[in-house]
């Protein structure tokens, strides 16, 4: 989730623009980088690390500040954040700058192609194809039209992106594309704007034009034309900001935890991009373990800290059935104190949303001092988990700044699913179809997760009548149970409040003394298909609740009447293979918590007494 700003008018274009970058600063920064034409010369700086690097170097190497100009905030996911990695990305004339966000999958294959015809590649990223392809596409057609250029490169390009170019030799213009990527044009007087989201502008304009899927602008200080990649005039969205600095930056939610919620089924498609090759084969670039290596692995153990815990005990479910290899999973603040069995053949797996966790670091610590090979499961590219790990596989949901983890862990959930199923092919497990099958389920997820968001009113009606509740239980069985978890950890993050969840099955031998009248206890059913025993059992335990005046929340799928005469509330999810549950079923449970903490008036962002990250043991 990179922060884009492009810029066309007499203003100075560099101050604009690095403006502009710095109010795009809550997108998270690894590195940053501008280009800026003026007087007919290209000019770029770009630097690791935060904007205030940039703005040395700029000022250490003064630049022409007028001209047009466009600006990038990286968020690695194809290589390193480097100074080289940093965009914009120059093609071999010098000529063309291009920034890019979002993820070409089909970069690899473009790359071979270009190299074969000559072209040298000064990056790791995957945005440096689209560089050599533009000023490709501008020889061949021998005239200066940058975004009839841009329309045919993108029609070669699959993934998600959201591109924008300059050209050395054509001034006053900047050329732009999306797919599946956010993009707004702001539309001044004499002057206009591009960015990722209108807090980069709405100092200058609050007139916006939001572009559609597959969409190209063309940017001059006198005029905004927007096509699709055929060249065709396209549909747009016009309207008025009418948000201040901060809410712009939250795309007017009150809350970040509030957009993050909402991102989830993007974050989910992002995780998902470019892990299937062109044979089908599932490929997890980055995982750096060689197939021999994992197939030599006899034992798992899974390290992780709060949400990331959770999305590891899921992980078990998912690891053990397809693989048939026992998995441990473990807080990562117990693990190295207990003397834990490791070996060559044990593969660890540590997970972090920031690659920066006190515990899960020294854990990994550990565990490669006793030979063990461990592999990341990260959000933040280039952190230092991933670092020390032998292997690392990101995840791709952006930069998190709410606190209380949501995006990040189901996209957690997504890497740990390709974790196991790459184990399943690898060591001959699964045949290509059977793996092909799960990937097609895991990429119906966003959907899925998209139908939970727009059902979600009456749960956030039920957390506001909830607000003075003393206690709230949680119960679940199978992959189901960490989902309970998540949901207690979630109440207790936000609300302050106390929750706990429970193994359903465990209820009788204890917590059930807990229940009394009126007592909410929500209760995540499985699915009915696949494990049918799960389901009628926790249906049993549903009633033995309901008999002791526990009022009832229940989430289940949709067209489950046996659980509706014993739900006080009904919340109702679409049907998904058991394992991939988890993904629609903590969606509300977020709701629910973030809808409660609310009511309360906390401050769902930065709860008391919680960092994002803990870098203390
Ligand atoms: C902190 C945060 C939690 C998070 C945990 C693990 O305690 O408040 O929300 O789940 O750290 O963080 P990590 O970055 O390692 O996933």
């Amino acid at each position: 989730m990179c922060g884009i700003v492009g810029y066309v008018g007499p203003k100075p274009a560099l101050e604009v623009v690095v403006e502009g970058l710095a109010r795009l600063e809550y997108r998270g920064y690894d590195s940053a980088g501008v280009a800026i034409l003026s007087d007919g010369k290209l000019q770029t700086e770009k630097r690791a690390g935060k904007l205030a690097n940039l703005r040395a170097a700029l000022e250490q190497n003064p630049r022409s500040a007028d001209g047009i100009g466009i600006g990038h905030t990286r968020w690695a996911t194809h290589g390193a954040p480097t100074d080289h990695n940093a965009h914009p990305h120059v093609d071999n004339t010098n000529r063309v700058a291009v920034i890019h966000n979002g993820i070409i999958e089909n970069f690899a294959q473009l790359r071979v192609e270009l190299e074969e015809r000559g072209c040298k590649f000064r990056s790791e990223t995957d945005t440096e194809v689209v560089a050599h392809l533009l000023s490709e596409e501008l020889k061949e057609r021998g005239d200066k039209d940058l975004g009839a250029a841009m329309r045919s490169v993108c029609r070669r390009l699959e993934g998600a992106f959201t591109l924008v170019a300059i050209c050395e030799d054509i001034p006053d213009l900047v050329v732009a594309a999306r797919r599946n990527s956010p993009l707004v044009v702001g539309r001044g007087k004499g002057e206009n704007f591009l960015a990722s989201d209108v807090a980069a502008f709405i100092a200058h304009t609050r007139d916006a034009v939001e572009l559609g899927q597959d969409q190209v602008v063309e940017l001059r200080p006198d005029s905004v034309t927007i096509t699709d990649y055929d060249g065709a005039p396209a549909p747009v969205r016009e309207y008025y900001v009418d948000w201040d600095a901060s809410a712009a930056e939250k795309g007017g939610y009150e809350y970040f935890m509030l957009k993050e919620i909402v991102e989830q089924p993007r974050a989910v498609a992002d995780t998902l991009l470019g892990r299937v090759a062109v044979d089908g084969t599932l490929t997890l670039d980055e995982m750096r373990l060689a197939p021999q290596e994992l197939r030599q692995i006899s034992k798992i153990v899974i390290i992780a800290c709060g949400t990331s815990y959770h999305a590891g005990l899921i992980a078990k479910y998912a690891i053990e059935h397809w693989c048939r290899i026992p998995c441990e999973v473990e807080v990562a603040s117990e693990f190295r104190y207990r003397d834990p069995i490791l070996d060559r053949q044990t593969l660890v797996i540590a997970i972090s949303q920031s690659g920066e966790s006190m515990d899960t670091l020294m854990a990994t610590r550990y565990a490669r001092e006793q030979q063990s090979r461990v592999l990341a499961i990260c959000n933040v590219n280039g952190s230092t988990i991933p670092r020390e790990s032998d292997g690392v596989l990101y995840t791709h949901a952006g930069p998190e700044v709410g606190v209380a983890a949501t995006k990040t862990f189901l996209t957690q959930l997504v890497a740990c699913y390709l974790v196991g199923l790459y184990l399943a092919q690898v060591r001959g497990l699964k045949f290509g179809d059977e793996i092909n099958t799960i990937i097609g389920q895991l990429a119906r997820m966003p959907e899925q997760v998209e139908k939970v968001l727009s059902t979600v009113e009456p749960v956030r009606e039920l957390a506001r009548s909830l607000a003075d509740a003393k206690t709230v239980l949680f119960l679940g069985r199978h992959v189901g149970y960490p989902v309970a978890m998540e949901g207690a950890l979630k109440l207790k993050e936000l609300a302050y409040m106390h929750a706990e969840a429970f193994a359903a099955g465990e209820l009788k031998h204890g917590p059930i003394a807990l229940i009394e009248d009126g007592l909410p206890v929500v209760v995540v059913v499985p699915s009915r298909e696949g494990r049918s025993v799960l389901h009628d059992k926790i249906v049993s335990n549903i009633q033995e609740i309901r008999a002791r005046g526990a009022r009832t929340i229940v989430i289940a799928e949709e067209g489950d009447e046996s659980v509706r005469p014993y739900s006080d509330t009904l919340i109702e999810i679409p049907a998904v293979p058991t394992l991939l549950q988890p993904i629609v079923a903590t969606v509300p449970l977020q709701v629910f918590a973030c809808e409660l903490a609310l009511a309360k008036g906390n401050d769902v962002d930065q709860p008391r007494n919680l960092a994002k990250s803990v870098t203390v043991e």
